[in-house]
This record gives C-alpha cells, sequence and structure tokens, in this order.
C-alpha cells in the first residue's frame, strides 16, 4: 500500500472549504446561503487593473523573470515609495500571492525543526505552511477580551529557544480585525533586535485601517536587517485571484535567499503583473474607497453582533474581519445547523468557526469569524438571519 507523507497528513484540511458539501446540499434545496466565511471579496477589481493587462502586446505568453517584470517591480518600488519607504528593485521580490511569499519567507529564515513565533488566532495558512516545511510556531495566545492585544514583553521573550529563529505579525490581522499600537511595533522590532530574530510581517490589509493611517514594518531603519515584509494586491485591489504578491526587506542576504527560491519556482504570473501596475500606482486613490466601503460593511456586522444575546466581540480596527465569542460551546455545531437545519425565508448564512485559527487545542471553540465580503444589503440581512439562526440553536 502507498503512503503519502507524515508531512501531508499533518496539513489540516481548509477550516474554510470543509463546509462546501452542506452549502451545495442547502442550495440544491433552494436555500440562499450568505458566505461571510472567507475573504473572496464582492468588490469589482478597480478598471486600472484591466488598463494595465492591455499594456501586454507579445503573442506569446512566456515566464516573466523570477525578480519580476521590470516595470511591474518598479511599481511596487513606487507605491512604497509613497508610504515613506525607500526600496530599490533589488530589495523586492513579486510573488504567487501573499500566500507564496510566506512560504518562501519561512524556508529563507528557518530549517526543519526550527521555531518561530506566532500570535494566535491567526491566520490559516501559516500552519499548513508550518507543516509543509517542518518548522515548528510557538503560540503566544491572544485574548478576545483584551482587545487580541499584545502581551508583555517579557511573555513573548519567554517563548524565545535557541531554535527560534523569527516573530510572526499579521498586521492590520485576520482573523482579528485588530491592529499593532506604535508601541506593540516598537516592542517586536526592540525584541528582534535584542535576540537577533526576523520579523515577517505580513502586511497584506496594510491600507484597509479605520481609524488610523497606514504602518508598515519596513519604516524601522534601526531595524532593517531583521525586517521582512510581505505583501498582496489581493484585497487592497480586490483581486484575489491575480495571485499577486510580494516580499520586501533591506537585508541582502535574505533578498539572495528568496530570489534563489524565486528561480527554482520561475515566476509569478506574467498578465497580472500588468494589471497590478497602475493599481499600485494608483494605490492611495484606490484603497481610500475600499477601504471606505469596508468601514461601512464593518459597521454593521459590528452592530449586528452586539445585539445578539450573550455574543461578544470587539470593534475591528483593520482588516475585513471580525472574531465574535458566541454563548455556544462549539461553534461547528452551530454552522453545522445553520446550513442543515435552518433557514429563514430561504436564506441562512455561512461563518467560520474560529478553533482552526488557533494552534493550542481547544481554544476558540466557542467562537467564530465573519469575514464581511458582502454588501451592505446583504450584510444587514445576513446579520439578522445570524441573529435569528442563533436564537433557534439555542432552544
Ligand atoms: C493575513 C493573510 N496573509 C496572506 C493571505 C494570502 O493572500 P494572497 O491572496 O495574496 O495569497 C491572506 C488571505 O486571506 C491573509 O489573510
Amino acid at each position: 500500500m502507498l503512503h503519502v507523507s507524515h508531512r501531508a497528513n499533518s496539513v489540516l484540511a481548509s477550516p474554510i472549504r470543509k463546509f462546501l458539501p452542506m452549502v451545495l446540499d442547502a442550495e440544491k434545496k433552494g436555500i440562499h446561503v450568505y458566505k461571510i466565511n472567507v475573504g473572496d471579496p464582492d468588490i469589482f477589481v478597480p478598471k486600472e487593473f484591466w488598463r494595465g493587462l492591455k499594456m501586454y502586446k507579445e503573442k506569446t505568453i512566456g515566464y516573466a523573470p523570477s525578480t519580476g517584470i521590470r516595470e511591474h517591480t518598479e511599481a511596487w518600488v513606487k507605491y512604497y515609495k509613497r508610504i515613506g519607504i525607500k526600496l530599490e528593485p533589488k530589495n523586492i521580490i513579486p510573488t504567487v500571492g501573499c500566500a507564496e511569499a510566506i512560504l518562501l519567507a519561512m524556508m529563507a529564515v528557518a530549517d526543519p525543526g526550527d521555531e518561530v513565533i506566532v500570535f494566535e488566532p491567526m491566520y490559516t495558512s501559516y500552519k499548513g505552511f508550518a507543516s509543509m516545511s517542518n518548522i515548528t510556531l510557538v503560540p503566544i495566545t491572544l485574548k478576545i477580551e483584551n482587545n487580541f492585544s499584545l502581551p508583555d514583553e517579557s511573555e513573548i521573550v519567554k517563548k524565545i529557544t535557541k531554535r527560534t529563529k523569527a516573530i510572526i505579525v499579521i498586521n492590520p490581522n485576520n482573523p482579528t480585525g485588530s491592529i499593532l499600537s506604535k508601541k506593540e511595533m516598537d516592542m517586536i522590532v526592540r525584541i528582534a533586535v535584542k535576540h537577533n530574530l526576523y520579523i515577517i510581517a505580513d502586511e497584506a490589509y496594510r491600507e484597509i485601517v479605520f481609524s488610523q493611517k497606514p504602518t508598515t514594518f519596513l519604516s524601522y531603519i534601526n531595524a532593517k536587517e531583521n525586517i521582512i515584509v510581505l505583501d498582496s494586491i489581493s484585497k487592497k485591489f480586490s483581486c484575489p485571484g491575480t495571485r499577486i504578491g510580494s516580499v520586501a526587506s533591506f537585508n541582502e542576504d535574505f533578498m539572495r535567499a528568496i530570489l534563489k527560491f524565486a528561480m527554482v519556482r520561475l515566476s509569478a504570473p506574467t498578465l497580472e503583473q500588468y494589471g497590478a501596475i497602475p493599481l499600485l500606482l494608483n494605490a492611495p486613490r484606490l484603497t481610500k474607497e475600499v477601504t471606505k466601503e469596508y468601514k461601512k460593511r464593518r459597521d454593521i456586522v459590528y452592530k449586528g453582533l452586539k445585539k445578539i444575546p450573550g455574543v461578544f466581540c470587539t470593534e475591528p480596527k483593520g482588516a475585513l474581519y471580525i472574531i465574535a465569542k458566541l454563548p455556544i460551546a462549539n461553534a461547528e455545531g452551530l454552522v453545522e445547523f445553520l446550513l442543515k437545519k435552518f433557514s429563514y425565508k430561504n436564506k441562512t448564512v455561512l461563518v467560520t468557526p474560529a478553533e482552526d485559527f488557533y494552534i493550542t487545542k481547544g481554544l476558540g471553540r466557542n467562537e467564530i469569524r465573519i469575514a464581511y465580503v458582502l454588501n451592505t444589503k446583504a450584510l444587514k440581512d445576513a446579520m439578522d438571519i445570524l441573529q435569528r439562526g442563533i436564537r433557534n440553536f439555542l432552544m
């Protein structure tokens, strides 16, 4: 009998996709399912993307250079310049989404058996990539009651061992919607410099912040060598299917390592690199529009959740997600109930149980994550249906 690797067995099935068969069954019965479970926005890609595609004049679609198409990489450089970061093209490499940037960055800084400190709950792909690369994630648990703020410096330092290579931060955060304060960013940088660690900062949602200016760890010039920033056009320009992200660092050894990996995987998508050029060049205007829309949606979801008796959540400050603690022991049971046994006016709602966003077993069972990826009218209806669904579940 043939076996797949332990590595393959250790990767969890996507928590987001496992309810798909139940969704299909509900839809077969004529029930409309509001899907607020994945960060796949319904917002149209800005028309600038199509303009960018037209810049492609070749008759063949060849590989792009591993370092990125020159104009595309330069567009990233200009984009960063506008937020005050002076990169050279050698400091940034386009990737196949931020997802690939995560894998390449982790593999460039850590060997099998090495450790990376993370804050849970966290974006689940990190867990999968850690399993694929035999890197151990060492979690520090953040609490919803504390607004998911970071613990004291000593609590983080306690987790550092001889095998620790990096600290991963997601800012703004998926799944919590929290953002790091300046004090927290300063603390992470201080720890990394003192203990000779990399900071892998996933800033895929950088501009989607509701009451402050976008920030980046790249601004810490005193920690230039330690900082690696991962980026994406998926969310800020509403085009996750384009699969364009980037990895940036002033650390030349690190960038050389990334370039070697980038050559192994050949290139990021050719046409989409063109499409992304005008998006990156018009980022301030385009991201302002999209953030305004997410703020409206955030308000609807947050208010909707606050109205549900027994539900606890705090106001998200960025990204497009919120975590809510339910008066229910097992959120997975609720999700199954909503899909299999409940509907209101032939409609129901799909949310994500938060358990899989945690590494520590048993945490997050009574929490759900909502992605506010539907228009305001649909979201209002979805929140009403969620409230009714929870009430029915508890009856
Ligand atoms: C925190 C975070 N990083 C990375 C990604 C992956 O982004 P991309 O579509 O650019 O691969 C996501 C997608 O949801 C995310 O939430």
